[in-house]
């Protein structure tokens, strides 16, 4: 079984990639990214490629080369920067799925995981435990290119038999690669400052609450949904969440570690993107369907994430 992460060097995929060597052996698991890391620079790792997902000839060389028949999609334009970028946003996001979902037509790709994301929903959408099916009428730019991409994998999926499966996630926060350029980065940015100046800024308002994830969870979410049996689904995308808190509930939380800590409140552009977003998500399709059930709530999340950072950022 030999997999192609897309994206391996951006917050998800830098854990996920070591995750899935682990489990299914180091030369089974091949990493591309258009960021070339430092480490396989300097090692010439023939295990790290570069690829830009929107040269559809290197990615059908590197499908054939290396007999891939799995391919973890993971390479976005995230919210703050899609508004900022929109045609650029497109072209990744809409572009880059187009370009895999071909390929893996013409190659016979096994299975293809690509993430969605709580920007599918919109201001009319229902805010509090927002359903699987429900309205989706983003008005970012990033939410667009997530329900024209859950379009296009249904219409591969019914049309071509192609198994693409994937999952709305909410904000992701770890404590080894950074986000770039999301809306619920500050949710990352928090632990950093507290743990270094002892105050933090934020650019979403104090009562501002959103669906979040820890890594662990949102790595296994993955790896579980690629191992899910085709009986077990019954439709492409999924709701997945763990944890939902406001910003002042997560400095509450941190100052229980941190006492000395201090937040204050600057709200930008990002506050717009964000009031379109649900507070909470149910994920109950997901539990019943694959069995999804994470591990960590804002207690242990804060807990193991200033751990963690700590011993780096100190
Ligand atoms: N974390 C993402 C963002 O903020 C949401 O999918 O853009």
């Amino acid at each position: 079984m030999n997999i192609l992460v897309i994206g391996a060097n951006g917050q998800i995929g830098s854990e996920l990639v070591p995750a899935l060597r682990e489990k299914f052996g180091r030369n089974n698991v091949i990493a591309a990214d258009k960021k070339i890391s430092k480490k396989s620079k300097s090692s010439n790792d023939d295990k790290d490629l570069f690829l830009d997902v929107l040269n559809k000839e290197s990615l059908e060389k590197i499908v054939s080369e290396n007999d891939i028949q799995i391919i973890f999609h993971l390479a976005a334009i995230l919210s703050a920067i899609a508004e900022n970028v929109p045609q650029k946003g497109w072209d990744i996001n809409i572009n880059g799925l187009m370009n895999i979902l071909e390929v893996g037509r013409n190659h016979n790709i096994k299975k293809i995981i690509w993430p969605s994301s709580i920007a599918v929903f919109g201001p009319k959408t229902p805010k509090i435990n927002t359903p699987n099916d429900t309205i989706l009428r983003p008005t970012t730019m990033y939410g667009i290119t997530k329900v024209s991409g859950e379009l296009l994998i249904n219409y591969y999926h019914e049309k071509y038999d192609l198994d693409v499966r994937s999952v709305r996630l909410p904000g992701i926060i770890s404590n080894k690669t950074l986000p770039g350029g999301g809306t619920t980065d500050y949710a990352v940015e928090i632990f950093y400052e507290a743990l270094k100046n002892k105050k933090y800024i934020s650019f979403l308002k104090r009562d501002t609450k959103l669906p979040m994830m820890y890594m662990p969870d949102c790595i296994s979410a993955m790896i579980m949904l690629l191992e899910a049996e085709s009986s077990q689904l019954k439709r492409r995308v999924y709701n997945i969440t763990s944890m939902s808190f406001s910003v002042e509930e997560i400095a509450q939380e941190i100052k229980r570690h941190i006492p000395e800590f201090v937040i204050q409140y600057d709200p930008d552009f990002r506050q717009e993107i964000a009031n379109t977003w649900p507070e909470s998500i149910n994920d109950s399709l997901a539990r019943k369907e694959w069995k999804w059930n994470p591990s960590y709530d804002l207690c242990a999340m804060t807990k193991d994430m200033i751990q963690k950072l700590k011993k780096r950022v100190l």
